[in-house]
């Protein structure tokens, strides 16, 4: 898996793997640590946390990183894209939005633009805003996503925005699913679930420690909990998370009054001050199952790279052809 294609000349990687810029759990260390590996590290700038987001650019210094956005919550704080501007970054990615107001500023800054959809017909309106890059996100990603799954996702939005570079995201967390991701056309693959229990990932210990054990089996997509956290998110968006009491607690309840939805908020900010896993939410994706240990940013990159060589190198044949 050489990275040898015009996406890794634009972003100055050597390895086809692109760290997720999840929220409040890829910072500077994370970023930088995947960067320094040969690939790609993206701060997760997530709601527009502005404290947070220049700490973690500080803790990233000069390395060569970029930074992720959620492009309706980037609508509320426009001058939060400016702070990243400033720090020089190798790239911009913006999700879960319309990029049109913020792709000429992005442009005009000589930074390249990836954005992340969920649909074909998104990929071809990204492109047509102005977006270098795509990734394109399958429904078994941790976090939010669409509906649609990655493996025929891929190829379809590789097909309709060709020669644009398209990124694979959504349950790739090791080497079969780099290669498989190379095979539908991909340049690169995005990884989220993969990092969350690296040793610089800044997810709670306790997150951490959920997701060693648990299996894809146990992640949904739901709405709930951005209604504990007071987000507002566009319907086709729903996160996916390991199930917990919470979750299956609040989801029996139809039809939340503003009160219990107060209290439903309050008891979720509480959870979120003592770690309680039983309660607050750790957006995984369906590839748990191959997260298994902490290890470091660098291990896990070696580890995915290594494992796609050997699949590359060594597939087997598929008999005769018809
Ligand atoms: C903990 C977590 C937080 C995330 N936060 C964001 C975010 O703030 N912005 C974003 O564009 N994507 C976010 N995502 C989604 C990722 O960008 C990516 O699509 C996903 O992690 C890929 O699937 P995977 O988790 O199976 O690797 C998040 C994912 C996770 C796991």
């Amino acid at each position: 898996v050489k990275a040898e294609t015009p996406l890794h000349s634009l972003l100055g990687m050597t390895a086809p793997v692109i760290l997720a810029p999840m929220a409040l759990v890829a910072g500077g260390a994370l970023a930088s640590a995947v960067s320094a590996a040969g690939g790609l590290g993206l701060i997760g700038g997530g709601y527009g946390d502005r404290a947070w987001l220049e700490r973690e650019l500080d803790t990233a210094g000069k390395a060569r990183i970029g930074v992720g956005f959620i492009s309706w919550a980037l609508e509320n704080q426009p001058d939060l894209l400016a702070l990243a501007l400033k720090r020089e970054p190798c790239a911009i990615l913006l999700s879960f939005g319309s990029v049109r107001r913020f792709a000429s500023t992005i442009h005009n800054a000589g930074i390249p633009l990836i954005v992340q959809v969920q649909t074909v017909a998104d990929a071809c309106i990204a492109v047509s805003e102005g977006a270098a890059v795509i990734v394109a996100q399958g429904t078994e990603a941790g976090g939010h996503s669409g509906t649609r799954g990655t493996i025929a996702l891929v190829p379809a939005v590789v097909d309709a925005v060709s020669p644009i570079p398209v990124v694979a995201a959504g349950g790739i967390a090791d080497g079969r699913g780099l290669a498989a991701a190379m095979m539908l056309g991909a340049q690169a693959v995005l990884c989220g679930t993969a990092f969350y229990a690296a040793r610089e990932s800044l997810a709670h210990v306790n997150a951490k420690r959920a997701t060693l054990d648990a299996s894809g089996d146990q992640t949904v997509r739901s709405a709930l909990f951005d209604a504990a956290r007071g987000y507002v998110w566009p319907p086709q968006w729903q996160a996916r998370s390991l199930v917990n009491d919470f979750q299956k607690r609040w989801s029996a309840e139809a039809g939340i009054s503003s009160d219990r939805l107060k209290l439903m908020q309050e008891e979720y900010r509480n959870a979120l001050t003592t770690g309680d896993t039983g309660t607050m939410a750790v957006f995984v994706g369906e590839a748990v199952n191959l997260v298994q240990s902490e290890e470091s940013a660098t291990a896990i990159l070696h580890r995915i790279m290594n494992e796609a060589h050997c699949r590359l190198s060594g597939h087997r044949s598929l008999g005769a052809s018809a």
